[in-house]
């Protein structure tokens, strides 16, 4: 496996690979590579011949006082993941590489980038989609896989994709969960014994949300009320969002009326979660 750092090393690593009709598969990250990582890299693989894998904490999708610093890093450990889950190429550059002096062109999706992580973290999606516009202009994928974890991102740059022209198909893989149900997360890393405990209470919250659906309740405020007793605010959890929303546009739903979004985000200590399910209504 090797490991790239330059641009422009990069380019012409795709270049050659398209010159002679190879496939280019790419599966962005930060690093700290886990099992929900390893499993887009396996998906990634039914999409491509050749496998890259960025590993780049990007500093434009973090606001002031986020945790760009104390993101955890442990590039030895994901370079020998990677090469376990059969990537060719890790696309790891600086930060001076993607972002030189005088760096000033940025992307921005509208509407879906509003609500939920948009309106807690308002230049968050800004840096999301500018760094994987970046990142398809570097390695040239002809397929790019994202994991649903980041329900919204995967939207957004669905949108960023389609309005921009990009010529890459932009792939979904499902949750990758621990066995208790926890979503797995770099930031789980933070997390103490205790707060690891709490942070369960988001995917619990989402399987009583998923049998009330399932069970025939339909009332967006029922549901979402459940959904709050579940994770509590009290103490360790302390809740940003929960919230229904269609999950092709992200618009609010007060009433399920077919698959509908259940988002949430909530600070366990200081750690911020994510996680989300698509419920489905009882079929009539
Ligand atoms: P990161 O949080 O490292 O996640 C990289 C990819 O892995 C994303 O597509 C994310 O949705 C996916 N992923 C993370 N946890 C997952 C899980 N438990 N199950 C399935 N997929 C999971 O998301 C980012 O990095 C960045 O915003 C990035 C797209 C790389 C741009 O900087």
């Amino acid at each position: 496996m090797r490991i790239i750092e330059r641009v422009s090393e990069m380019q012409q690593q795709a270049e050659a690979w398209r010159h002679v009709g190879r496939r280019i598969a790419l599966v962005p990250t930060m690093g700290y590579l886990h099992q929900g990582h390893l499993t887009l890299m396996r998906e990634a693989r039914n999409h491509g011949d050749e496998i890259v894998v960025s590993i780049f904490v990007n500093p434009t999708q973090f606001g002031p006082g986020e945790d760009f610093e104390r993101y955890p890093r442990d590039m030895d450990r994901d370079r020998h993941l990677a090469e376990g889950a059969g990537v060719g190429v890790v696309f790891a550059p600086s930060v001076a590489e993607m972002y030189p002096d005088g760096y000033q062109t940025f992307v921005e999706v509208m509407e879906v980038t509003r609500p939920l992580c948009g309106q807690s973290r308002p230049t968050h999606f800004r840096g999301v989609t500018t760094v994987v516009a970046k990142l398809f202009n570097i390695v040239k994928p002809h397929a790019a896989v994202f994991g649903e974890k980041d329900f919204q991102q995967l939207a957004v740059i669905h949108r960023m994709a389609r309005d921009l022209n990009m010529d890459v198909q932009v792939i979904g893989h499902p949750i990758v969960r621990e066995e208790d149900g926890l979503a797995m997360s770099s930031r789980n890393a933070y997390l103490t014994g205790d707060q690891r405990a709490a942070a369960l209470r988001l995917s619990r919250a989402l399987d009583e949300a998923e049998s009330m659906a399932l069970g025939g309740e339909t009332r967006g405020a029922v549901i979402l009320e459940v959904v709050r007793e579940q994770l509590g605010s009290n103490g360790e959890v302390r809740i940003d969002y929960a919230e229904l929303r269609d999950p092709e546009t992200l618009k609010s739903v007060d009433e399920m009326k077919g698959p509908t979004l259940l988002a949430l985000a909530a600070f366990v200590g200081r750690t911020r979660l994510i996680d989300n399910r698509v419920l489905r209504c009882r079929a009539r």
